[in-house]
């Protein structure tokens, strides 16, 4: 894992879309796995600046979501479809053929999840994936305990993640999202610390779906102080940085 330790949340984003902006440089035609919650809210925006300011060209993109609730119609406010509509999609130049978000009003969800996969396979899989991590370590909506090879399915919430939301949901499963070529995970703020320490120097459990992200061979981990407070390794992990990007700079 590279840990990417920033002084708050905006250079957290800042760092967020030197990355994607990396990567879509390398590949117009990239493919992005893209999160809902408040986490990835600032990288929408600063993405969409970036497309009105003429330096990023999302025409040839193509966008997967990572989840989305089950019963929910795609104009619901509360859904992911609108979410990431509403926050992204609409505000840049993405064409709609290339967008493909996972739908829960389909009557046969289970065939809906194996279709999803196929598209993905058919894309030659997920190049950079973003997530969020929940507090209990779930990414997606792959809750603790998640089958660590799980692909996307529906999934009962657990009372504290769903509270007054729908109970079911639709999301990639671990394995789908531990295929992706690239994976960005993002976390802020205190509430944060705890999960972010199990998730980076924790043993790797289905109990804290998000630690499995170790065996991965490229994830960047971006967080902002708070969140990254209580790592035990700390300095270690910003020496690791500072030394990278020195060697960066000299190339
Ligand atoms: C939600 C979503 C995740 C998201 C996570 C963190 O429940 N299913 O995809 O990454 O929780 O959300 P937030 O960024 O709002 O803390």
């Amino acid at each position: 894992m590279e840990i990417i330790i920033t002084s708050n949340y905006n250079k957290l984003c800042e760092e967020c879309i030197r990355i994607i902006s990396d990567r879509l440089h390398q590949k117009p035609n990239l493919v992005m796995g893209l999160p809902a919650g408040k986490t990835p809210l600032g990288v929408y925006r600063k993405l969409v600046r970036a497309y009105h300011q003429g330096n990023l060209d999302f025409s040839r993109i193509r966008i997967f979501n990572l989840d989305e609730y089950v019963g929910l119609p795609t104009d619901s406010k509360h859904s992911f479809h609108y979410y990431l509509w509403n926050n992204l999609l609409r505000h840049i130049n993405i064409k709609r053929s290339n967008i493909y978000l996972l739908d829960s009003t389909k009557p046969d969800l289970e065939k809906a999840s194996q279709n999803y996969e196929k598209k993905i396979k058919a894309m030659d899989g997920i190049d950079l994936m973003m997530l969020g991590i929940g507090k209990n370590g779930h990414i997606g909506f792959n809750e603790p305990g998640s089958s660590l090879s799980s692909r996307t399915r529906v999934k009962t919430l657990i009372p504290t993640s769903a509270q007054s939301k729908p109970r079911f949901v639709l999301t990639m499963g671990i394995g789908t999202i531990m295929e992706a070529k690239e994976v960005i995970i993002l976390a802020r703020g205190n509430a944060k610390a705890g999960i972010v320490k199990k998730m980076v120097e924790g043993s790797i459990t289905a109990d804290v779906p998000a630690s499995v992200l170790q065996w991965h061979p490229r994830v960047i981990c971006i967080l902002d102080r708070a969140s990254a407070r209580l790592l035990k390794k700390k300095k270690y992990w910003q020496w690791i940085r500072k030394h990278k990007i020195e060697m960066v700079e000299k190339d």
